[in-house]
């Protein structure tokens, strides 16, 4: 009898592990793919910026893995949803969790409730069409805005603001926003670290490209780039030094201007319905190393926060969480009898695509050792029942045809992402419900 695996979650994580299942199987093995949108590959569709489509080709990659004959991919269905761990768990013989970090962490400092104070993880979804962000969501109105963190999704964040919308016009960035983009007021964008440039996460690639941008001047302070000590790791004597060279260069007058700052603390969103100003708090490292405050402050005239200090997973109904680390439990990939775990949900919200390939490897390294058994009933007859049918791998090709054609309409590139969960299901012939 083979192995029946259900993956839940269709992004790297999903995908590198039923690629492993089939490949490090010594026996006959099924695997479906579950996942809760109509489209597959989680953040590579909806996280990747829309200008790295050298990076977004990982997609033809991770679509090989779905056009095995073991793997099915399974769209439109949700756990916690339309199937809960006790209907998996009858259904397949062993469950592997991949369902990433979908949330923003909290800064926890007054006002950020504002309207204008913006969670990375929606302007992010905003700006590459994702279905729970609507494309009219966002207004580019405040002519100053500040992105709080420098890690790689804050530098995105800063090259999406900081490019014209021509720049952007052949990318899949749905037309909708595209309109909004181009009618963006923002001409300075403040760039916040907490810490100073030799702590920064950005990868030197991605910090270079932000000097390279046509539309707009890199500012860095010469006393801000000011680094101490000097036996850093490659990277990041890396990114001190091109810190360092914006430091040393005057802008040019471009229409827009971006200012990398560091040792800022964020401490009160100001504004009373919405942001009108960003406190700052000047940081130093305290002997132990720890982030604290100076007692210097200054006031940025911001309109817009952008809070892009990281993401974190949530719970799934049914499934060990832990609150301290916001990730599922798990020695090796195992969570519990029959129950796996891969990707962010298993290790956090650090690293790059690549890095869950290995990651899942090693989950079904052990969920084979496991050698898992204990099916009893059929997903197609327990979906059939409940009236859901799953959108289909060829569904999903359908809705890539007409993200093609979209784009040829409108003169724009290979795709134009479709928006909105009723565009999708329509390009494939079918109706939500
Ligand atoms: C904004 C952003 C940009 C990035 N850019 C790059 C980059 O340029 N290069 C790079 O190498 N790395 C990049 N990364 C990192 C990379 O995207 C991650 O390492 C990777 O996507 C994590 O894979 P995952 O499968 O664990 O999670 P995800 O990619 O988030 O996939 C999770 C999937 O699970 C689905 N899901 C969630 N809940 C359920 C449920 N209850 N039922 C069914 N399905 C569910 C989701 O819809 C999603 O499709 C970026 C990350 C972010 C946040
Ligand atoms: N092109 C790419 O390869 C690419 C693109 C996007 C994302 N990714 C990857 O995806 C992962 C997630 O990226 P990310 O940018 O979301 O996370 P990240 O790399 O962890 O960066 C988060 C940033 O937020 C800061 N921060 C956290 N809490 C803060 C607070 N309360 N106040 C102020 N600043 C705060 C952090 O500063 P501290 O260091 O001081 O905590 C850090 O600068 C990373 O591994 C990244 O490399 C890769």
């Amino acid at each position: 009898m083979s192995l029946r695996v259900a993956v839940v979650g269709s992004g790297p994580a999903g995908i590198y592990t039923a690629e492993a299942l089939v490949k490090q199987s010594a026996g006959p093995v099924e695997v479906d793919v579950l996942e809760r949108l109509p489209t597959p590959y989680g953040l590579v569709r909806y996280g990747v910026a829309p200008d790295h489509t050298s990076i977004k080709s990982i997609a033809n990659y991770l679509q090989r893995v779905l056009e095995l004959p073991q793997v099915r991919f399974l769209g439109g269905v949700t756990l916690g949803s339309e199937v809960s761990v006790d209907d998996l768990l009858a259904c397949y013989d062993a469950v592997v969790y991949c369902t990433g970090a979908m949330v923003d962490r909290r800064m926890g400092i007054p006002g950020e409730d504002l309207v204008g104070s913006v969670a990375a993880t929606d302007f992010v979804n905003w700006y590459c069409g994702h279905p729970d962000v609507s494309p009219d969501r966002f207004t580019l109105d405040s002519p100053e805005v500040a992105v709080i963190g420098v890690g790689n999704v804050a530098v995105d964040v800063v090259r999406v603001l900081a490019k014209t919308a021509e720049e952007l016009s052949s990318t899949d960035v749905p037309d909708d926003v595209l309109a909004r983009l181009a009618d963006s007021q923002v001409k300075a964008i403040h760039m916040i670290g907490r810490r100073g440039p030799e702590h920064a996460k950005f990868t030197l690639k991605e910090l270079r490209e932000l000097g390279e941008l046509a539309n707009a001047d890199v500012c860095v302070r010469p006393d801000e780039a000011v680094v101490l000590g000097g036996d850093f790791p490659r990277q990041v004597k890396g990114n001190i030094d091109v810190l360092r060279s914006w430091a040393e260069r005057a802008p040019v007058g471009r229409p827009r201007r971006l200012d990398v700052r560091f040792w800022l603390r964020p401490v009160e969103i100001l504004g009373t319905t919405r942001v009108e100003g960003l406190r700052l708090e000047r940081t130093r490292l305290s002997e132990d190393g720890r982030v604290v405050g100076t007692g210097e402050f200054e006031t940025l005239p911001v309109g817009m926060v952008l809070r892009s200090v990281g993401y974190q997973s949530v719970a799934l109904p049914g499934v060990p969480f832990s609150n301290e680390t916001m990730t599922v439990p798990n020695v090796e990939g195992r969570v519990r009898d029959r129950e796996y775990v891969a990707g962010w949900l298993k290790r956090g919200p650090t690293g790059v695509i690549g890095t869950n390939k290995s990651d899942a490897a090693e989950t079904v390294r052990t969920l084979l050792a496991d050698d898992p058994h204990g099916r009893v009933a059929s997903i197609d007859e327990l979906l059939s029942a409940r009236g859901v049918r799953p959108v289909t791998y060829e569904d999903w090709r359908a809705i890539e045809q007409a993200e093609a054609s979209l784009a040829r309409t409108l003169g724009r590139g290979e795709r134009v992402k479709l928006v909105g969960l009723e565009a999708m299901l329509a390009a494939c012939g079918r109706v939500v419900t």
